[in-house]
């Protein structure tokens, strides 16, 4: 029967899809799935973020603030990540629900021949970690700053940082280091990385 053919076929892709989705799991390849959009702070984007910030773990919250952070933070916290003077956000979706959110910002005083300098921070939703949700993060907020003709990029982490240790690996081996503590500074050369890339 007809019926019977074309829910045969469907339950099918159904499967199929399901099978897909666990393949490109174990290769940590779901980023496919992810859309990055640069954020402001309009209502869907507040909420969005507040969500990813309620869901993940304090330890990342701590990794990605540096300090104890409410796991619901007050709007203001909130709004402050989206609403960055002289700089911008990102927000990564899967399904429609934020899985991610990075930031860059303009760093106080650091103007120099080489131009301005930014820093910039980002968080993935614990579930999501290691799937390329980061790297890709990094990626869009690289091409934003090209855009807005910015070269020099400092990111701020613990040292023992696996996750972050490993970005700026793969992107900007022969970064500069400044150890403060338990923190360590980096500071990336973006016309470096893009030309490392293009080899
Ligand atoms: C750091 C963080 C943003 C990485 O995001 P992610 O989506 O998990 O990273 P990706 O999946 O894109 O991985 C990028 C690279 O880092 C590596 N990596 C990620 N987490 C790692 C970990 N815990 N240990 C070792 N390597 C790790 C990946 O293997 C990958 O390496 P590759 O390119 O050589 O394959 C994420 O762990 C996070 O949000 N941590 C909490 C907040 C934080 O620390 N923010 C940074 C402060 S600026």
């Amino acid at each position: 029967m007809v019926g019977d053919r074309d829910g045969g076929q469907l339950a099918d892709e159904v499967e199929d899809v399901g099978d897909r989705g666990a393949h490109a799991r174990r290769l940590g390849v779901a980023a496919d799935a992810v859309a990055v959009t640069r954020a402001g702070p309009v209502d869907a984007a507040l909420t969005d973020l507040a969500d990813l910030l309620a869901r993940s773990s304090s330890e990342s919250r701590a990794s990605r603030f540096l300090t104890g952070t409410s796991r619901t933070p007050g709007p203001r916290f909130v709004r402050r990540l989206l609403d960055v003077p002289g700089g911008g956000a990102l927000l990564a979706r899967v399904g429609g629900e934020a899985v991610g959110h990075a930031m860059w910002a303009p760093v106080p005083g650091r103007e120099t021949d080489e131009g301005p300098a930014v820093e910039v921070a980002l968080l993935v939703r614990d579930d999501h970690h290691r799937r390329g949700v980061g790297a890709r993060l990094l990626d869009e907020l690289g091409a934003w700053l090209l855009e807005v003709g910015v070269l020099r990029v400092r990111v701020t982490t613990l040292a023992s940082n696996a996750g972050v240790l490993a970005l700026v690996r793969r992107d900007a081996p022969d970064a500069s280091i400044v150890r403060d503590g338990p923190e360590l500074t980096f500071t990336l050369d973006l016309h470096r990385v893009v030309a490392r890339r293009s080899h």
